[in-house]
Formats: structure tokens, sequence, C-alpha cells
């Protein structure tokens, strides 16, 4: 399976700022307390963008860690690298594809997270076999996608707005088909926590600046609903009618995010 995916810095900052800004619960938070990671670990951080997730686990472990996190995209990887830098470089930020065999040695890291990427790789089971590899007997894998029930907001308000069915977005259709499939098949035990945080919006603004920001990154699933910037600017117009007249009816719109992370031993 070929899945056309290029996130853009920008797009993926606007995502991560309006999640913090509008919703109530804190995702990295939720990760710290199911994972219950040890001072010492040794942890690899695949498709780490930005290096989110490596800088929670650090500041949590009070540098008492040692992380490493990879990625394909260069500018978010400089990124990571950038803000790596200011606190002294203790973390390895690397350049890891995961549709090849990973550089790294088997058997080697207390837990491997990947968080909001697996579902962009082109062969699950082949990715989820290299970290599989790559964790240590006894060590934990970590990944986090969408759920099913995901954004339902947003779909509805897409959907009227176009008419058009939904494209099967890869996160919450590929995470039962295939992503637990396969973890289950090569881990000893699967644990699932779900994650739910309303994101409330008083105006249609931030809304726009949320669809804007995930229609572009996805912008090759959404080929049966715009080829050209026109279409795109066409598709948002509507969009934003339905929103505004949504909003007005209820006086706020709630799009809750739902995430799944599952936990699997090895
Ligand atoms: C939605 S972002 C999540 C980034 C980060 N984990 C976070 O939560 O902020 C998805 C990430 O997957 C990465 N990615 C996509 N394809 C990849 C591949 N083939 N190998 C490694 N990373 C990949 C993207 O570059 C991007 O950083």
């Amino acid at each position: 399976m070929k899945i056309e995916y290029h996130e853009t810095t920008n797009d993926l900052q606007t995502r991560i700022d309006i999640h913090s800004k509008y919703g109530s619960r804190d995702i990295d938070s939720w990760m710290l307390d199911i994972l219950q990671l040890r001072p010492g670990n040794r942890i690899l951080d695949v498709g780490c963008g930005s290096g989110k997730q490596c800088f929670s686990f650090y500041h949590h472990l009070q540098g008492k860690a040692d992380i490493t996190g990879g990625d394909v995209n260069k500018d978010l990887l400089n990124q990571a690298r950038e803000a790596n830098r200011k606190i002294g470089e203790p973390m390895a930020f690397i350049d890891l594809n995961f549709n090849e065999e990973f550089p790294l040695l088997s058997d080697s890291y207390d837990l491997v997270s990947c968080c909001f990427a697996i579902y962009y790789a082109e062969d699950i089971p082949f990715t989820i076999g290299e970290m599989h590899r790559v964790i240590k007997p006894g060590g934990r894998l970590f990944t986090t996608g969408p759920m099913p029930a995901n954004k339902q907001v947003f779909y509805d308000i897409i959907r009227e707005a176009t008419g058009k069915a939904i494209p099967p977005m890869p996160g919450s259709s590929r995470y039962s088909t295939q992503i637990y499939a396969s973890i289950e098949k090569l881990f000893k035990k699967v644990e699932t926590h779900i994650f739910e945080n309303p994101l409330i919006f008083e105006s249609v603004e931030p809304f726009l600046a949320y669809t804007r920001a995930s229609l572009a990154e996805d912008r090759k699933l959404w080929n049966s609903f715009f080829q050209t910037k026109e279409d795109f600017e066409r598709i948002m117009g509507q969009i934003e009618a339905v929103a505004a007249r949504r909003l007005a009816a209820e006086g706020r719109l709630v799009m809750t995010k739902v995430v799944g992370g599952f936990i699997a031993t090895k």
C-alpha cells in the first residue's frame, strides 16, 4: 500500500497548537501516565517529527534516559535538533525511514514509541517487525493513533458541506485491520488505552485553521474533493458556511479527539 504523505512543518505545528489551546486534556500527560517510564530507559521514538514526545519523555525523566528520535522529514528533524542543541544536545535525532530496515541493532531499546505516524507506513507488518526487532526482550512498543470515533464533528461538517463520502483515513481505518493485528501477532501481550479530548471552539476561525492544516496534510487522501488550489478554497468556503451555521445554532463546536494507545510487551 503506497500512501502519499508529506507532513509540512507548519501544518503539524498548527494542529499541535490548536489541541493545546482549545482542548482541556493534555495528551503528553496521558502518555506519561500510562507508560510509567523508568529512569535509565533506552527509548526510540519513530516518526518523531519535531520531537514532541522525545522532549516530553526527556523532561519527565529529568534527563535520566537515553533517547533517540527518528524521522524521514528533514525539516522536522532540523527543528528537533535545534531544540535539542538549546538544552545541550542530550538526545540523538537520526534519519530513519520506517519503510526500510532500521539502521539500528536488534534487542536494544526498553521502549519504542511511534505516535501518530505508524499508519503512514507502506507495509505495516514490516514496520512493526522492525520495531519488534530493535526492542529488548521484555521491552515495550507504544503506538498511538486516531480511533474510528475521532473528530466526528469535523467529518460531519465536511460531509454536509460537500455532500460527499469521507475517504477512508489511514489512521482510524488501518488501526483495527492492520496495526492492532500486526502488533498482536508479534508481541506477547497488548493493552489498549483510550484518550478523549474535547476541543471547544467558540468561533469558526480555529476550527477552520485546524481544517486547513488537516486537509493540506492529507491532501492526496482528499483527491476526490479537490485537485487544484481553487477547488480547495471553494471547498473551504463551503465548510466555513456549514461550520458557522452549526456554531450559531449550538453556541459552540465541540470536536472530540479520540486517540487509542497500544502498549505491547515483547
Ligand atoms: C503527524 S506527524 C507526528 C509527529 C510526532 N510524533 C508528533 O506527534 O508530533 C507524523 C510523522 O510521521 C513521519 N513519517 C511519515 N512517513 C515516515 C517514514 N516513512 N519514516 C519515518 N517517519 C515518517 C512524518 O515525517 C511526521 O513527522
